[in-house]
């Protein structure tokens, strides 16, 4: 049976159709929103866990100013998409660009080497959101933080009504919600504090979707 939290991210047309989604997915009200939540970071590197095809770190780098940006992706497509198209025409950043399934390896970035790391509509993906979430925790530098963006649970309704708008069937909507919106904002607050995270906070953006932040030493 189909995976209905994740799609087939080989796929060319999904990788086009997520592409071509991604103003309507990160829009202006999402980039005030996350610039507000991780003011206190100093960003010079940049790390997207689930890239994707590497838009939000386009933006990310201009919006933050960072100096490295790193990102990770299982999909060989969407990171071909990422170095030829999305951040082809960058200069005086350096890019590092991995392919990793995070369901069957271990994050491969020395310690405490991304001030903050990001993953967009990834966290309801993962096998086992906890062991992500771990990985990457390694990797934060102290003071660095961690950003969720995601849909989450609590407004079934909504999620087909606004699904449907970006073109998905309603009844796939609807069997996809419980996988797709497994998560409330509670949920990843736990799971980030549990994973070692503290100093939680969190924007819902709209009846679907929220961003989370999550310090790493902050009040110790
Ligand atoms: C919905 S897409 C979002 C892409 C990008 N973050 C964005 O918002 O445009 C989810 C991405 O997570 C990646 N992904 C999902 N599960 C993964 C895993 N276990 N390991 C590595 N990448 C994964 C997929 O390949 C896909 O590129």
């Amino acid at each position: 049976m189909a995976d209905l939290a994740k799609a087939d991210w080989s796929d060319s047309d999904r990788v086009k159709s997520i592409a071509d989604s991604y103003h309507r997915r990160y829009g202006d009200h999402f980039w005030k929103e996350l610039v507000q939540l991780v003011e206190s970071v100093s960003i010079h590197t940049l790390g997207d866990f689930g890239c994707g095809p590497g838009l939000f770190l386009r933006d990310a780098v201009k919006e933050f100013n960072a100096s490295k940006i790193i990102g990770i992706d299982a999909s060989k497509e969407m990171l071909s998409y990422a170095r030829e198209i999305s951040l082809a025409n960058l200069s005086k950043v350096k890019v590092e660009l991995i392919e990793q399934d995070f369901d069957k390896s271990r994050i491969n970035l020395p310690t405490q080497s991304v001030d903050l790391g990001f993953s967009g509509y990834v966290l309801h993906e993962v096998a086992d959101p906890y062991d992500f979430v771990q990985q990457i925790y390694r990797t934060i530098n102290f003071k660095g933080g961690y950003v969720v963006y995601d849909f989450v649970s609590g407004n079934p309704d909504e999620f087909v009504k606004i699904m449907s708008e970006g073109h998905m069937d309603p009844e796939k909507a609807r069997k996809r919600y419980p996988h797709m919106c497994k998560h409330s904002i509670s949920d990843i607050e736990d799971i980030l504090i549990r994973e070692g995270f503290s100093g939680t906070k969190s924007v819902q953006l709209d009846p679907i979707r929220a961003i989370v932040l999550g310090i790493k030493g902050s009040g110790q």
